[in-house]
């Protein structure tokens, strides 16, 4: 089985993902950000960190999508919505066609938020949207920052994957 990982990040956490998953299951790993083209893959897996309540990667999917829709394809999220909530899937609903959202596997992963990266306009914006957050712990989280990128979350997608 012949297999892609392409990934869009833009803070290094679906990267970490994306890098991790193709040495589990012995995939190549593409960055979306260079534009790739999709090759003769049996599977292809696509990660894509979440922004402002969209996919990233939302664009490259629809117009990759006649080159796509042939193969298995899995795809993951990264975020700091919660996951089991409607959040995720009400992201995706927002950024791709029914179409699309039937033709692949989904996966959400957590992510991490780092203020020192973010640069202090996004960093700020970020903080003062977490104002609006019910529940104590996680605005406290979300202000000071947090990293929930662990290799073991992917388990479940590795065992997707390889059952495939
Ligand atoms: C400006 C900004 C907007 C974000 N918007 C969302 C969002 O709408 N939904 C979500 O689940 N996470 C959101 N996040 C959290 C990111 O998805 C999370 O930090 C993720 O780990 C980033 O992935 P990356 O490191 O691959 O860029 C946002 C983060 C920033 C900085």
């Amino acid at each position: 089985m012949s297999g892609t990982v392409y990934y869009l990040t833009k803070y290094g956490s679906t990267e970490d993902y994306a890098r991790w998953l193709a040495g589990d299951v012995g995939f190549e790993l593409k960055s979306i950000q260079k534009g790739p083209k999709i090759g003769l893959e049996n599977v292809v897996v696509i990660g894509s960190c979440l922004r402002v309540g969209k996919v990233t990667a939302a664009g490259w999917i629809r117009k990759n999508w006649h080159a796509l829709k042939g193969k298995k394809v899995v795809f993951f999220s990264v975020g700091a919505s919660k996951i089991g909530t409607p959040d995720r899937e009400d992201m995706i609903a927002r950024s791709l066609p029914k179409e699309i959202i039937d033709g692949m596997k989904v996966f959400h992963l957590p992510g991490r938020i780092d203020h020192a990266k973010l640069g202090w306009f996004m960093s700020r914006m970020f903080k003062s949207f977490a104002k609006y957050e019910k529940d104590d712990n996680e605005r406290r989280r979300a202000i000071e920052g947090y990293d929930d990128v662990k290799r073991e979350n992917l388990g479940p997608l590795v065992t997707y994957i390889k059952g495939l």
